[in-house]
Order: C-alpha cells, then sequence, then structure tokens
C-alpha cells in the first residue's frame, strides 16, 4: 500500500491477508499494528518511573503506538520524536497511517536519533524512549548498533534531568544491554512481555535506567 527507498534501503508498508498493517524494512519484519503492548508499554514504564514526564523524546516513530500511549497521559507536555525515514513521517501526515503527529505536543525531528538526542540541552529532557531497531541482536540498521552502547547510553543520561527515566526496547532478551544500562545509570530494571506474533508465542523486553 506504500513503499519508499532511502538510502537504508526499502521501506514498505503492507496490509496483510490477516488485515494488518505491517511495516517492513529491506524484507525484514519491523512490527504491525496487531501486536502492540510492547510498544506501549515502553510509554507505561517511562511514564511510572519518573515524578513528572513532562518532557519526553522518543525514537522512533514506527506506527505510533508509543507516542500515543505518552499523550494519554495529560502529565506530558511536549514529545520530540526522532525518526530517521522521512517517508513513514509523511505517510502519517497523508492519513496512510493514523496519525499522532496533529496533537499539538508533537514535534517531529527527521534524523537520526543519536543527533537529535546530542541537540538537546543537558538535563532538559524527563524521559528518553529508544525503540529504533529490533534490539542489539537483530539489527535492521547495522549503525544502530551504537544506539545500545555505553556511550550513546551515557549521551542520553546527560540529557535527562536528575530523576528523569530511559527505557530501550529489545526483541530479545540482551545482558550486554543490561550491563551497558546498569553501567551508565547504576541499575537496570528489566520487563520482559508475553506477546503473541502472528499465533506464536514470543518474549519482548523493556530495559530501564533512572538518572
Ligand atoms: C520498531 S519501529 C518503532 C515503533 C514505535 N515504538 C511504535 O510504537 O510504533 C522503529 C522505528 O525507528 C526508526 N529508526 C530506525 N533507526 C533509527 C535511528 N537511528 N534514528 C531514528 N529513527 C530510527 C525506524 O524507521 C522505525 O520507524
Amino acid at each position: 500500500m506504500a513503499q519508499a527507498v532511502s538510502e537504508r534501503g526499502e521501506l514498505v508498508l503492507r496490509r496483510r491477508g490477516d488485515g494488518a498493517l505491517e511495516l517492513r524494512v529491506n524484507g525484514v519484519f519491523v512490527m504491525d499494528d496487531r501486536e502492540t503492548s510492547s510498544e506501549e508499554l515502553l510509554a507505561d514504564v517511562a511514564l511510572s518511573g519518573t515524578a513528572s514526564p513532562s518532557r519526553v523524546l522518543v525514537g522512533g516513530l514506527g506506527l505510533g503506538y508509543t507516542v500515543r500511549a505518552l499523550l494519554r497521559d495529560s502529565r506530558v507536555r511536549s514529545v520530540v520524536v526522532a525518526e530517521i525515514e522521512p517517508a513513514l513521517v509523511e505517510w502519517m501526515r497523508a492519513g496512510v497511517v493514523p496519525s499522532v503527529l496533529d496533537d499539538p505536543r508533537v514535534v517531529v525531528a527527521v534524523g537520526d536519533v543519536r543527533a537529535v538526542v546530542a541537540a538537546q540541552g543537558d538535563g532538559a529532557l524527563d524521559g528518553i524512549l529508544l525503540d529504533v531497531d529490533n534490539g542489539p541482536d537483530f539489527l535492521v540498521y547495522n549503525e544502530n548498533s551504537a544506539i545500545y552502547s555505553s556511550g550513546f547510553l551515557g549521551v542520553c543520561r546527560q540529557k535527562l534531568r536528575a530523576g528523569g527515566v530511559l527505557t530501550v526496547w529489545s526483541s530479545s532478551a540482551s545482558s550486554a544491554l543490561e550491563t551497558a544500562v546498569r553501567a551508565v545509570f547504576g541499575g537496570c530494571a528489566v520487563s520482559p512481555v508475553p506477546v503473541k506474533l502472528q499465533g506464536r508465542d514470543e518474549l519482548y523486553y523493556v530495559y530501564q535506567g533512572g538518572s
């Protein structure tokens, strides 16, 4: 139903036989609109992990479920969304995908989440929520491996105010990610999320660190 090519490859949004909307990159499944509980849990963990989740940053947009879950909370006053694929933003603006971008609290920055986070002021954010790939062990874009490293997580910590929260989504358990979050934040809470993926039982994970 929609297709685009960027320097990272081919982005396809398609309607599956079971009626679900599915996003694929270079043929690799990224997500669908049937099983979105872990994307929403990423937001819920962040919302309950800090007393005042007023200004938050999300990377990336996807089909908008994490952002939508944040926007349901009236304490959230501003959401910066970093999305690397301009086509995804255009499809949402055009209504190909149900939009979260018409909420005045949302600002989209088209670009790499690393640059968008780096451009924030130190201590300016209450929360940073990272769901840009399938997790450190099943990367869609190899360049994203740096996002799960203590180097980038350290930059995230710098951008969070004291008492702020970081949450990271992963499709698999990763002891390396847990170690990196623990090294930067002094602790790491891991929430496994049981999901049904086209009939299969799977576990997804949310990693949380607090500043
Ligand atoms: C799994 S989806 C996010 C799903 C989202 N949490 C939701 O609720 O729909 C991953 C998104 O991150 C984007 N992305 C991938 N690498 C990125 C990067 N380095 N910076 C910003 N966005 C990125 C992808 O284009 C895709 O839209």
